[in-house]
């Protein structure tokens, strides 16, 4: 995707929720304690430590990952700045991969392709790490995603599929039900939810995009 935000880079600047004790004790200290937290764009050289948050979230349970390791790789160097990464003290503890698409609903070769230069992003996938479950993070990390897209130029939705138990969790996000998804992996079926980023020029015009 070629589209640049706001401040000249198509990337999302860090940002840190809070600094940790120790770095307010000393200057010294300050240079070599990562931060508490911090929401960034993902590259691939995090690819390993997504992975492995897919892995666990989704194969014990299902026995497929939304995402190969191949594809996270290939999403993370086409269009890096369609995912963020929640870090707490330099670990991955919960993410959001998406990637462009073209078309009104999401079809089977949605799961594999990056369309750069479209109003819509498809959400592939959104984890937190098993020990930081149910704590709020899941919910939080997706509305600052949603507020991030609002920032970049030329999104106005997203749509994701997901398994009818977490079809409450997104609504409560504020998506909405398109129906039953065409998609079908391993005999799972998914509805379709779309969450619609446009007429919100005011939010636009102050949310520090
Ligand atoms: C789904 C997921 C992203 C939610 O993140 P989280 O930080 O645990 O969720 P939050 O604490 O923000 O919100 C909790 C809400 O999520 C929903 N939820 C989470 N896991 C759920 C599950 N297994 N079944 C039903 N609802 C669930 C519920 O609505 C819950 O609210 P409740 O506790 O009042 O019932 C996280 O549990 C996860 O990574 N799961 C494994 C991977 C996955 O299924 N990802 C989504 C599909 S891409």
């Amino acid at each position: 995707m070629t589209q640049q935000m706001s401040s000249g880079s198509p990337f999302l600047k860090p940002f840190f929720l809070k600094t940790p004790v120790s770095v307010v004790s000393s200057l010294r200290q300050r240079r070599h304690t990562l931060p508490a937290s911090e929401f960034r764009n993902l590259t691939p050289q995090d690819a390993i430590s997504v992975f492995e948050i897919e892995r666990e979230a989704f194969v014990s349970v299902s026995g497929e990952c939304p995402l190969t390791l191949d594809e996270v790789l290939s999403f993370l160097g086409q269009c890096p700045e369609l995912s963020l990464g929640w870090f707490e003290e330099g670990q991955l503890v919960a993410f959001i991969i998406g990637s462009g698409w073209d078309k009104e609903r999401l079809s089977q070769e949605a799961m594999t392709v990056h369309v750069a230069d479209t109003p819509t992003v498809h959400i592939h996938v959104l984890s937190v790490h098993r020990h930081c479950r149910q704590q709020g993070k899941g919910s939080v990390l997706l509305w600052r995603y949603l507020q991030y897209l609002r920032c970049v130029p030329g999104i106005r939705r997203a749509l994701l599929i997901c398994e009818d138990f977490l079809v409450p969790f997104y609504l409560k996000a504020g998506f909405k039900e398109k129906g039953s998804s065409a998609i079908t992996v391993s005999n799972m079926h998914f509805q379709e939810m779309e969450y619609s980023l446009g007429g919100q020029a005011y939010t636009r015009r102050n949310s520090g995009c």
